[in-house]
Formats: structure tokens, C-alpha cells, sequence
């Protein structure tokens, strides 16, 4: 899956973040291609019904908006911020409602949209949450998925892409609050990250 970081596709990266980056996991174009066939999976399960696309905040935000814009069922949008690693490289398997919904959810249905599940711990936590919310329907779709990580049965329903257990940034992922505008998935070089 990995490819070296050819130049040209770091041509979008910012300069000031480009040095940091080792390799590209999944580069722009792949991951736009499986969003249309994602899109296109999510319209025709849930064709005829409206759905409503709950992001967790933040790594969710390029995803909801790419995925939002590409289905042609009716649907809204809505946040929830939960913060489960603060500024560490792995899960501390707390989690903690930074933002709620604006708004209550019983009879919807529900799809969370996440940029990748690891441990699954925090997505147990929001699953669990949410259904005792009694929406009609609950579930997930994932840019990203590390299957090596999982510490907790998750059942997501559309995943983007499987990646290994290394630490990936881009596409919303962030270390340290940095690399969420890269619009691939990138890795860090260790040094970054002291690593
Ligand atoms: C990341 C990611 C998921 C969670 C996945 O969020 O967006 O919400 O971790 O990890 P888990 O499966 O081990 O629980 P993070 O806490 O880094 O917040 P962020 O999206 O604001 O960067």
C-alpha cells in the first residue's frame, strides 16, 4: 500500500509541513475514488430515507464534507467533540463530551463519521451513547481503519481504507494539532514525533 512521497504529490502539502513527511499511505486520488464508491454505497442503503451525518470532531471534517457533498439522498449534519488522546501518539482510552448534538436524534437515522477507528474505544463509548438516544438506525462510517489496534468489537459498516499499526496524519489527523490540511495520508518522519 505504502509509496515513497514522490514529489509531485506533496505539491498541495504546505511548505513548512513537507520536510516532516516520510511517506504517502494513501495519496488524494485514492482516497477521492473510494469516497464516489462509499457515496454511492451509503445512497442506495439508504435510498428513500433521510440520514443524518453526526462528525467527531475534529479529524471527522474533511470527510464530512467530502461525503456530505457526494450523496444525493437528503441529509444534515451534525458534531459531537469527544476527546480521547490529548496530545499523545496513542489512546488513553478515556473518553470525554467535549460538544453535544445540538439537537436529539430519536427515530433518525444516524451514520457517525469518523477518520479512523483505532482501539475503538471511543467509537464503543459513542455507539453505546447514542443508542440510548433510540435513533432508527446507528452506523459508521470510517475513512480509516487499523484492525491490528482494536482493542474493543466495532461493528463499521463503510470503511475508506485498512492501514497498518503506524502512526498516520493527513485527511484531518492530526499530530499535535498539525498535518490536518494535508490531503493525503501521510506518515511522519520519527524525529517528528520522537519517534
Ligand atoms: C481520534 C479519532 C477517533 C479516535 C479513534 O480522535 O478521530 O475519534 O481518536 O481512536 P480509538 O479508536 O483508539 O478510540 P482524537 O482523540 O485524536 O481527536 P481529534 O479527532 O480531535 O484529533
Amino acid at each position: 500500500m505504502a509509496e515513497p512521497a514522490a514529489s509531485h504529490m506533496l505539491d498541495t502539502v504546505p511548505p513548512v509541513l513537507r520536510d516532516d513527511i516520510e511517506e504517502v499511505l494513501v495519496d488524494e486520488a485514492r482516497i477521492q475514488a473510494r469516497l464516489d464508491e462509499l457515496a454511492a454505497e451509503i445512497d442506495r442503503d439508504y435510498a428513500g430515507h433521510d440520514v443524518l451525518l453526526i462528525g467527531v470532531l475534529k479529524g471527522a471534517i474533511l470527510l464530512m464534507a467530502d461525503l456530505t457533498r457526494r450523496l444525493t439522498i437528503n441529509s444534515s449534519i451534525d458534531f459531537m467533540a469527544v476527546s480521547s488522546y490529548g496530545s499523545a501518539t496513542s489512546s488513553s482510552g478515556t473518553v470525554r463530551i467535549l460538544k453535544d448534538l445540538d439537537a436529539a436524534i430519536e427515530g433518525l437515522h444516524v451514520l457517525i463519521v469518523e477518520d479512523i477507528v483505532d482501539s475503538g474505544l471511543t467509537l464503543d463509548y459513542l455507539m453505546k451513547n447514542l443508542r440510548s438516544r433510540r435513533p432508527a438506525s446507528l452506523e459508521v462510517v470510517a475513512l480509516l481503519t487499523k484492525p491490528t489496534r482494536r482493542e474493543v468489537d466495532i461493528p463499521v459498516r463503510y470503511v475508506g481504507f485498512e492501514v497498518p499499526d503506524v502512526f498516520v496524519v493527513g485527511y484531518g489527523l492530526d499530530y499535535a494539532e498539525r498535518y490536518r490540511s494535508v490531503r493525503s495520508i501521510v506518515t511522519l518522519k520519527p524525529e517528528v514525533y520522537g519517534g
